[in-house]
């Protein structure tokens, strides 16, 4: 098999795969269909846009077949409110059900997360899943762990209300760090992904929006992240790989309880230049 390949039975000559493909390696024969460029396969990103275009279902990809794509299902395309509404009520749930997540569940959200885009469709992002509660216990208390050595240390992360707190809380008896949350999930991706940050933060966006539709709940762990920035030793009780730089963890669980209203944000501050 050729890397593209046409149906010529079903191709209209419209180049609409040429002028979509964003490496430009599809150009049209003098007959009208398309073909790749000599060369073309070592640029081509395998975004697949050049089969997701074609309205005639003409075009083929070695490595992104017609069949693997399935055509859009215009009866599920969201109407704005319906998209407005599901993007404001997404909240971070910070109260979850002693109840575990299945790991089932918890595939098929990794699952859509994984069209989250990257960066030159590099698709470098990985998992960890925690769902070992006392694991969980353990990540967080390793937490405080670091946050009292900080406060010590550098009287002036004081500052930042949120540590002190936390350990407070933590002394206390409460965990303000994963708030005992029955899973956490980490995305992260290597140095060589050279937008990597960005990506696992979409992918994790993915995931969180997910979430509520199969009645779970996400946050996002910026207390723990801020530990595994700093200490090698908890980046390793986690498991994050060596040499993914970029990594966000997020908690995740059943919510304990339901909102009902939509809270407002701060106006946009929009400058057109
Ligand atoms: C990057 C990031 C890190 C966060 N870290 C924490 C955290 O460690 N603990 C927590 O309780 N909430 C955390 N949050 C939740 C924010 O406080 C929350 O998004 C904000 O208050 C708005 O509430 P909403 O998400 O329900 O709209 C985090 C959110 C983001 C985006």
């Amino acid at each position: 098999m050729g890397f593209i390949v046409i149906d010529e039975q079903r191709c209209k000559k419209d180049g609409l795969c040429a002028i979509e493909c964003p490496a430009a390696i599809i150009r049209l024969q003098g007959d009208g269909f398309p073909e790749m460029v000599p060369g073309g396969e070592a640029l081509c990103l395998l975004c697949g846009h050049c089969v997701a275009v074609c309205p005639e279902g003409a075009l083929s990809h070695k490595h992104c077949t017609r069949e693997e794509c399935p055509p859009i299902n215009k009866k599920l395309v969201l109407h704005e409110r319906q998209a407005v509404q599901f993007l404001r009520s997404r909240r971070s749930v910070r109260l979850y059900q002693d109840m575990p997540v299945e790991r089932e569940t918890i595939q098929r959200l990794i699952e859509i997360a994984r069209y989250a885009p990257t960066g030159g469709n590099t698709q470098l992002v990985e998992w960890i899943v925690v769902d070992d509660k006392s694991k969980i216990k353990s990540l967080a208390g390793l937490t405080i762990d670091y946050f009292r050595r900080l406060l010590k240390e550098e009287p002036q992360a004081m500052a930042y209300a949120a540590l002190p707190r936390a350990v407070a809380a933590w002394e206390a008896g409460y965990d303000a760090v994963l708030r005992n949350a029955p899973a956490l999930i980490v995305a992260s991706a290597p140095a060589e992904a050279f937008n990597g940050m960005i990506d696992v933060t979409l992918a994790l966006c993915y995931l969180d929006l997910m979430a509520p539709t199969l009645g779970l709940g996400t946050c996002w762990a910026g207390m723990l992240q801020r530990a595994l920035r700093v200490s090698p030793s908890i980046k390793e009780a986690l498991g994050v790989p060596a040499g993914h730089p970029h990594h966000y963890p997020i908690m995740l669980g059943y919510p304990k309880v339901k909102y009902q209203r939509l809270p407002e944000r701060k106006p946009p501050k929009i400058t057109y230049a």
